[in-house]
Order: C-alpha cells, then structure tokens, then sequence
C-alpha cells in the first residue's frame, strides 16, 4: 500500500488535537472570530499593487489573445535565473517563504528557445483527432507485400513516438516554472505523440494487416534518449536527431502513401514533427550561445553528436527500415529496385536535413561528420 507523505502534508493541515473535533490553528481561530463579528481581511484587495491596470492588446484579433500578445504586455521575458523555485506565475507577487520546488533546471540557457512561445500558440492552434480527422474510410484493400510493408513502417512508429512523450514528462517537473512556455509547449508535445503512436497503432489494426516487428537495435536507442543524464543530451538525441529522421519519413508521405488516408496521416503528423524538431533546434542554439562554459559545452556536445550520428547509417541500413520504404516507394515487391533509388536521396537529404540543423543551431557538424555523403548500397 502507498504510504502517505505524512510529514509534508502535517505541515500545512495540522492533525486534529481535541479528541475527535477540529482544532483550528490561532491564526484560524482569530480569523473566525473576525469573520463573525462581520470583519474581513481585505489584504488582498489593498495591498499596492504597482502593475495593476495592465490590458494585453490582441495584435490579430481573428486569432485571439495569444501567449506573445500578453508577454508583451507584461512579464514577458524570462529572468536569466529567476532566485525562487516556485509556482508562483512569474510576474505575480508571492510571500517570501514559498517552498522551494525542488526543481533541478533553473537557468533559462538549459531549457529555452526562442521560438518555444510561437510553437506553443500553433501546437494549440493544429490539434487533430486521430478519430475524427483521419479519413479511414479511404482506406481499401491493398497487395499483401504493399500492406506488411505500411504495417511493418507503422510498427516502428507506433514503437518509437512515445519515447518524445516519455522524455518531455521526465523533465518536465524539474523546470523551473519561471519558465512556463517551455514546459506549456513540452505537455503539447507529449499530446502530439500520442495522438502519434494512436495513429499509426489504428493504421497498423484497421487494414486486414496487423502489428508487425520490433527491433533490439531501436529499442536501444529509444533507451538513450529515455535515459539520457541530462535534458540536453536527451534533447539533442532524440528532437534534433530521432525526431528530425521521423520527419523526414513524414516528408516522403507523399511517395510513401498508397492511399488517401495514409497520406492524410502523414500530411497531420509531420506539421507536429516540424514544431518538435524546431524547439530542440533553437534549443540547442540557445544552450549553445548562453552557457556560461561555451567553449566546454561545445566540446561535450559534438562528443555526443559524433557517436549518435552513427545512428543515421544504422537507421538507414537496417532491412527492417529500408526494405518496407522501398517497397512502399516502388508500389510493391517487384518495384523494390525503383524504390531503393528514393531510398538512397532519403539517405542524402536525412544526412543533409541534419547538418542544417546543427548549422543553424550553430553547431558546426558538417565540417567533421563521418555520417557517408552517400549510400553504400
Ligand atoms: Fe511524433
Ligand atoms: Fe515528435
């Protein structure tokens, strides 16, 4: 059975004391007795409050009040490293004696982007149901080989998009609240991919096909990220390598779908992918530019950049990956041939997509990748 917190809960309701009748505290009890006497406190209403009056102005009405409409109006920018751990809405006034959070990143270098407000504002903007928004009925009987090569894609995804749920949840009571966006935009991701592993799990059980199989070697990076020791290398690792790969698949939908449906669930889930990717890219700029030890944080990052990158040919040289893309390229079995030609431009634009990544992040990889230019197939 869980055992209740007692000590923390004991502190702020004290246990009864009288037998089996309430006991109120002194401050309690003089309160009662002002309240009976028709007094009231009234504090809250009179003490100064010298940002009173603020009236945020829509900058697009037809889109309503935004996150950057009341940012700029007040308490927009983030402190560098706000001196509480609090939940206290930044900007509002609080006793000096709130308890401290336990939060472990409390620096806005190590979870901010500029872009995380933006992001926030469209991830609420473009939520979709994988129920209602998805036209199965478009869906028709497809060649076997055509079919256990969507469900074997489906498969993987349904495997690997909850890792970007898992991670986000981790860390994201140990951010400071200070910085609210970050972790505002965090919980759409998380939401995104779920309706992520919904859809293509509905898409793998809605076509005469079925779950197909998964892999140690995926698994194993799925573990990387989930365990990453801190929330930049996780980052790293999973928004602006894992997840960039994911979009990249997304942004072949097109020769990859052989239905509408297919090519609906690609089109929705790759505007979510773009937003993930985008906040880990700005992210790492930021980190990179604003950490206190740059010229150290660069060298630990391109250490872990050197070894991940190796996940790119391990992605893009695993049957289990290439053999289904190509198929669903080549429009069956006998078009494989065809659809390992797209399967080799992948392979360049996933190495190329990735270097504009780390470029404009300004984070140099291309100069010294060992990712291959080219497929070796
Ligand atoms: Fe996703
Ligand atoms: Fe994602």
């Amino acid at each position: 059975m869980t055992q209740a917190p007692q000590a923390p809960l004991a502190s702020v309701f004290p246990a009864p004391t009288n037998g089996n009748s309430f006991s109120y505290t002194q401050e309690q009890s003089e309160y009662i007795d002002k309240l009976r006497k028709g007094s009231y406190d009234f504090q809250w209403l009179n003490d100064p409050r010298p940002t009173w009056g603020i009236r945020s102005k829509m900058k697009n009405p037809d889109r309503g009040l935004t996150l950057q409409d009341i940012n700029n109006a007040y308490a927009g920018i983030p402190e560098d490293a706000p001196e509480y751990r609090t939940m206290a809405p930044r900007g509002a006034v609080h006793d000096p004696d709130v308890p401290d959070m336990g939060y472990q990143y409390n620096q806005k270098y190590q979870v901010w982007a500029d872009n995380v407000v933006a992001l926030y504002e469209e991830a609420c903007a473009r939520q979709w149901s994988a129920t209602r928004d998805i036209p199965w009925d478009g869906l028709k009987t497809l060649p076997d080989d055509v079919e256990r090569a969507v469900c074997q894609i489906a498969t993987l995804l349904t495997e690997v998009e909850m890792i970007a749920s898992d991670f986000p949840a981790k860390w994201l009571w140990q951010m400071n609240q200070h910085f609210h966006e970050v972790k505002m935009f965090l919980c759409t991701q998380a939401m995104d991919e779920a309706r992520h592993l919904e859809v293509f799990r509905k898409r793998a059980l809605a076509n005469g096909g079925g779950l197909m199989r998964c892999l140690t070697g995926t698994e194993m990076f799925l573990k990387t990220i989930l365990h990453a020791p801190t929330y930049i290398q996780g980052s790293f690792l999973m928004h602006v390598l894992g997840e960039g790969l994911v979009l990249d698949i997304f942004r072949s939908g097109e020769f990859l779908a052989r239905t509408k449906t297919d090519q609906e669930i690609f089109r929705l889930c790759m505007q979510d992918e773009a937003r993930h990717v985008s906040y880990g890219t700005m992210h790492l700029k930021y980190f990179l530019e604003h950490h206190p030890e740059r010229e150290k944080a660069i060298a630990e990052m391109h250490q872990l950049a050197e070894l991940a990158e190796m996940g790119i040919p391990g992605f893009l040289t695993n049957p289990f990956i290439i053999e289904p893309l190509a198929v669903l390229m080549g429009n069956g079995v006998d078009g494989i041939d065809k659809g390992m030609e797209a399967v080799r431009l992948v392979w360049v634009r996933m190495r190329e997509e990735y270097l504009n990544r780390c470029e404009l992040a300004g984070f140099d990889r291309r100069s010294v990748t060992k990712v291959p230019v080219e497929a070796p197939f």
